[in-house]
């Protein structure tokens, strides 16, 4: 029988949760992820294990996504990275969908699927459902000779270490990071410069000591989580890549706390969610130091008029009016700015289910991995 504070043999530490000691893990899991595959003399990623030769990379025309809950968030975010980088059309969808829909399979599409366990049983019968078709998939996964491995015979290991909690922490953060440098090696196999790509590695190479500055920072997310915790409902809201994470960052505090947050494309609020405005609803906005501050700050402007409270996770230097409560991270580079925007919202997350004495390492209705249809 496992002993209180153990399951399955793995041990929270001086943790008292699995997701609190697996958001702190998050800069070793990181350069684990790392580790190999960044290659200065050609300012590139070297991901080996996805099986293309330069020929094959320059052929692909399009990128398709799939992943179920965070795998699915942290492919849209890895669609965006590649579009960015690689210019190469690409874009996320539920796994969970796919195969209902009697999906267009095309030669020139690279389709990856993204999951940390590998035993998904929705992502593996899109991946089944490609495969049937002709398709080649590259797997995005945590868990080595897991059965999603195994079918996609090629692809990325996260080497994020095992995940125990139920909520996906660092394997969303790593999945993130796996992304990032396939974006790279696409792009520099196309027309992402050397410079562009020696830009990219120093910012990769800084995140893990990036990322071990936020995640020491739990107390600092109390003013938020104070207001969170009193709502029924939350709006979670961003721009661009930061929607990916305003998603994930909704996801992560329903499944914990069991509080209903909703996301939204910050600029689709004005086509109907600003009439759910209200003292009573907090807006959660991603708030980037980036071309797009102007609209995220009106953004906050229109909520602000309809009396909503306003909550940001933004980065150092950025001056915000009429905000109830903000968490500035450390600048990195555009691109991999919402990694690090995306950690705040785990420790929020954790914080308030915490509050409320949630069961935070295994919340009701829920399992690890889902197996069944
Ligand atoms: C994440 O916090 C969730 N528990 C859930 O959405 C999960 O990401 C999803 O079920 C996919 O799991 P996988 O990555 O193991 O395939």
């Amino acid at each position: 029988q496992a002993l209180e504070g153990e399951v399955s043999g793995f041990d929270k530490g001086d943790h008292s949760h699995f997701m609190q000691k697996e958001i702190a893990e998050q800069p070793e899991a990181v350069r684990r992820t790392l580790l190999g595959r960044l290659d200065h003399r050609f300012n590139t990623a070297h991901l080996g294990g996805i099986e293309l030769a330069a020929r094959e990379m320059l052929d692909i025309r399009r990128v398709k996504i799939l992943g179920c809950g965070s795998a699915y968030y942290a492919g849209t975010l890895g669609a965006h990275l590649i579009e960015t980088l690689a210019r190469i059309p690409a874009h996320a969808e539920p796994a969970s969908e796919f195969r209902y829909r009697n999906p267009v399979i095309e030669q020139d599409t690279l389709y990856i699927a993204v999951s940390q366990s590998g035993e998904t049983f929705d992502t593996l019968a899109a991946i089944q459902e490609v495969k049937r078709k002709g398709g080649r998939v590259l797997g995005v996964i945590n868990a080595v000779g897991s059965t999603i491995a195994r079918e996609c015979g090629r692809g990325v290991y996260l080497h994020a270490g095992p995940e125990v909690a139920v909520v996906s922490t660092k394997t969303w953060t790593s999945t993130a990071v796996a992304f990032a440098l396939l974006a790279l090696q696409l792009g520099r196999v196309r027309d992402l410069s050397a410079a562009q790509g020696a830009r990219l590695l120093a910012a990769l190479s800084a995140l893990p000591d990036q990322i071990a500055s936020i995640v020491t920072r739990e107390a600092e997310v109390g003013a938020l989580s104070a207001i969170l915790a009193k709502a029924d409902h939350a709006y979670f809201i961003g721009r661009s890549a930061g929607y990916a994470v305003a998603m994930e960052g909704a996801l992560k505090l329903k499944e914990v706390s069991y509080l209903h947050a909703e996301a939204y494309p910050a600029s689709e609020l004005k086509h109907g969610p600003l009439a759910l405005i209200s003292p009573e609803t907090p807006t959660l906005a991603i708030v980037p130091d980036d071309d797009l501050l102007a609209k995220n700050l009106s953004t906050i402007a229109e909520v602000r008029t309809r009396h909503g409270p306003v909550l940001a996770v933004t980065h150092e230097g950025v001056r915000l009016d009429g905000v109830e409560a903000a968490f500035a991270v450390p600048k990195s580079e555009p691109e991999l700015d919402p990694i690090l925007l995306n950690i705040p919202l785990q420790l929020l997350a954790y914080q308030v289910a915490r509050g409320l004495g949630r069961d935070i390492d295994q919340p009701r209705n829920l399992a690890k991995s889902v197996t069944v249809e």
